[in-house]
């Protein structure tokens, strides 16, 4: 039977390798502007860590974890036991929780520290039902910033975020920045407890899905995807309407400064976002056309809970993470997804056999002096050697033969006008870098 990449993966490789390439390095690069510094943490960790930090009762944690065993784990569940807390392990579904452990573990955000900016980009594994823009391994880029509780933080993340979408062509008309607060311990259990007895009170107009949460997790009920459940909801009470004090005040202070910052956003008071770990401010960025019923593009919100949960001192945080595939298509949807793979304009061809060690070091001399250079691994003919650079888009040949070289020169031809013009290697250097200069 053939091998094939599992359900919900994909290779990535030409042009949408190079894209997560160029888009991954542009926002390490565009994020720095901001004081982001990047962070990797491994790709499985304990389950713990999950099932703590995003919640037992989340779809992501509930039902959709990869679960991996290390060798002892294994060897217990082989002996019917349960598996230790290090031995049960998962592939990571997304990278707050595990970045807010490393954070906790390694102490990088001490009670007198500034804030500390994180950025990433990295595989997640989520075991969803794959459909267009669904995968269940999928790239994330994502930012995380800790020790900020102001607005200010919410305002200039989501700033950030906006910018490196329209950065990419993405026109703030066809985006939707819609924003919304979750409340936080103050307020938000006398919510949930209005949530749930409404669900309770409308039990026969909601899936059984919708009515089960209401005692686990009675506000994933308004991202229930049931059209009737969605209108009996539209009723249900409102987080703006029961927010204390203190998260109004918050709430309104980030508006105020997106509005000065001239985004324009919708409140969704019905955005509670599929992770427990927030708190206040959320947001998501949706697009208009071009990937149907997946259309969130990134996400984020304020988790001020989280880094206490996982031991560490009061600590509050926030961030957001795009969806690399679901960019990509919406690149591809407004035009501006251009990532052309490009290979070296510069080919250096031997003449014959005997000049093959001559052109490998020539080769090496010029990537030395950063001029990109491709050859011949297949021992072509000359005509051959010619034949591959056109195909594979070089401008120049350099050609390498036995008379220049006694001369300690080379020829250099130009593809499209068949000009040659003999020369010296660091007049070659001088020609080639100044063409690159251009
Ligand atoms: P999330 O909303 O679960 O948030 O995921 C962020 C983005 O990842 C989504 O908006 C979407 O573009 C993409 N995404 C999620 N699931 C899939 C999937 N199965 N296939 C393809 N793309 C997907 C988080 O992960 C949070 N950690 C964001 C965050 C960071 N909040 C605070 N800090």
């Amino acid at each position: 039977m053939a091998l094939k990449a599992p359900r919900g993966t994909a290779d990535l490789y030409g042009r949408q390798a190079q894209a997560w390439n160029s888009i991954r390095q542009a926002a390490f690069d565009f994020f720095a502007g901001y004081g982001y510094q990047p962070i990797e943490t491994p790709t499985f960790e304990q389950l713990d860590v999950f099932v703590r930090g995003i919640g037992e009762a989340t779809d992501v944690v509930g039902k959709e974890m990869f679960l991996v065993n290390d060798k002892n784990g294994l060897d217990r569940i082989a002996a019917g036991e349960k598996p230790g807390a290090g031995e049960q392990l998962a592939l990571r579904p997304e990278m707050t929780a595990g970045v807010c452990r490393a954070v906790v573990e390694h102490n990088l955000v001490p009670p007198d520290a500034t804030t500390v900016k994180l950025v990433y980009a990295a595989t997640m594994y989520r075991h969803e039902r794959p459909q267009k823009g669904r995968m269940r391994e999928f790239h994330q880029i994502g930012a995380e910033c800790l020790g900020a509780a102001e607005p200010s933080a919410d305002a200039e993340v989501i700033v950030m975020l906006m910018r490196f979408f329209k950065g990419w062509g993405i026109p703030q008309q066809s985006m939707r920045l819609l924003i919304n607060s979750m409340g936080d311990d103050a307020c938000r259990p006398a919510f949930r407890d209005k949530v749930r007895s409404y669900i309770l009170e409308h039990a026969d107009s909601l899936c059984e899905d919708c009515v089960r949460r209401a005692d686990t997790n009675p506000l994933r009920a308004f991202d229930c995807k049931n059209a009737a459940c969605q209108a009996v909801l539209v009723d249900a009470p409102q987080i703006t309407d029961e927010l204390c004090e203190d998260c109004k005040t918050h709430y309104a202070a980030v508006k105020a400064l997106l509005d000065g910052a001239g985004l324009t956003y919708e409140e969704d008071p019905r955005l509670v976002r599929g992770l427990d770990y927030y708190t206040r401010t959320v947001f998501e960025v949706q697009v208009t056309s071009g990937l149907g019923s997946q259309n969130a593009i990134g996400g984020g919100g304020r988790y001020d809970k989280l880094i206490q949960e996982f031991g560490g001192k009061p600590t509050p945080g926030l961030g957001f993470a795009v969806g690399f595939e679901r960019m990509l298509m919406a690149l591809e949807a407004v035009g501006t997804a251009d990532f052309a793979v490009a290979a070296p304009e510069v080919f250096v061809a031997a003449v014959d056999e005997d000049m093959r060690f001559e052109a490998f070091g020539l080769a090496q001399k010029l990537r030395d002096a950063g001029v990109p250079v491709e050859l011949d691994h297949q021992r072509r003919s000359l005509k051959s050697q010619f034949k591959q650079a056109d195909k594979s888009g070089a401008l120049f040949v350099v050609v390498v033969g036995p008379a220049e070289l006694a001369e300690g020169k080379v020829t250099l031809r130009t593809l499209d006008t068949r000009e040659e013009q003999q020369m010296t290697l660091s007049e070659l250097i001088v020609c080639l870098k100044a063409f690159y200069r251009q």
